[in-house]
């Protein structure tokens, strides 16, 4: 095999993407009965693997799927993986399915080997400019179940929310429920207020995001204040700043919120103080130090 194939990992072979199949009676398939993860990767390193592998065992239990191999294989998987596909910046999928039953049936049994899949994502070291120009989004009706913490590949939701924001010729939406934030289609949000970092706290409400831990870090680790806590859809409107943070997104600066500038309607200050930390983080990473 050479290193320019798209090269992805089935149930416990390595195989040309072409040459991958999976059963139709797959219950990732027929019921999005699944779960998944992204995992970035810089220079070879991938960024927070053993968080990343938490929040899996976490979807496994919620779901009540029994993980097919402990840390260390995985690792083992990941990196081979990533051997034989060319790339710096990147990012790996996976996605473990409950695999395949005779009849199609609600109903969980035991003796059915999961699908396992992997794949290695392309992605674009952020253009810097392009970053900073900052998104436009929407506000839009979470519409969603009360398990959002589970990384599942039933989507379908968040397919629907996102196409509202494609249809308003918006790049993104913030989701709301109950008239307070919950996070983005594929991102958590962080507002700014008088220096002080805000973000909705972990809960069944929206997904724990690894980007969002790691900006809560970062920024406790450089004396900013961060409050943990529910945030009302009225403070979007006077909040000084607004950010998405996700795994491929990392950092995005939100310039306007259904149609009004965000604060002075350019990524604010705070904003450049939290990327560039974040930056030196991922270059430590590269560097694998
Ligand atoms: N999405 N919330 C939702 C609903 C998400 O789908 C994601 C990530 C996040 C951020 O999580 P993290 O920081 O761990 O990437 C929050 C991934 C990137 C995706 O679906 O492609």
């Amino acid at each position: 095999m050479n290193n320019t194939q798209n090269i992805i990992y089935l149930n416990g072979y390595y195989m040309p993407v072409e040459e991958a199949t999976i059963s139709v009676m797959d219950r990732g398939f027929l019921f999005g009965d699944g779960v998944y993860e992204v995992i970035p990767v810089f220079g070879n390193n991938m960024l927070r693997l053993d968080e990343h592998l938490k929040r899996l065992q976490n979807s496994l239990n919620r779901i009540s799927l029994p993980n097919p191999h402990n840390n260390e294989e995985w690792g083992r998987i990941f990196s081979d993986l990533l051997k034989k596909n060319d790339g710096e910046d990147r990012a790996v999928y996976l996605q473990i399915s409950r695999g395949v039953y005779p009849q199609r049936d609600l109903t969980i049994k035991a003796g059915y080997p999961a699908t396992i899949f992997a794949m290695v994502l392309p992605v674009a070291p952020p253009d810097i400019e392009i970053v900073t120009a900052g998104i436009s989004v929407i506000t839009v009706d979470d519409i969603r179940w009360s398990a959002c913490d589970i990384k599942s590949t039933s989507l379908v939701a968040s397919v629907m929310l996102k196409q509202q924001a494609v249809a308003a010729d918006m790049e993104d939406a913030i989701l709301i429920k109950n008239r307070m934030l919950s996070e983005g289609t594929a991102s958590n949000v962080f507002i700014v207020k008088n220096d002080t970092l805000i973000t909705p706290p972990t809960g069944h409400k929206l997904l724990p995001g690894i980007t969002r831990d790691l900006v809560i870090e970062i920024a406790k680790n450089n004396t900013i204040l961060v409050e943990e806590r529910e945030v009302k859809e009225a403070e979007l409107y006077s909040a000084d700043e607004i950010w998405m943070t996700s795994s491929t997104r990392e950092i995005a600066p939100v310039i306007s919120l259904n149609g009004e500038a965000v604060g002075a309607g350019a990524a604010g200050e705070m904003w450049k103080r939290v990327m560039d930390l974040y930056q030196q983080y991922k270059q430590q990473l590269r560097d694998g130090s």
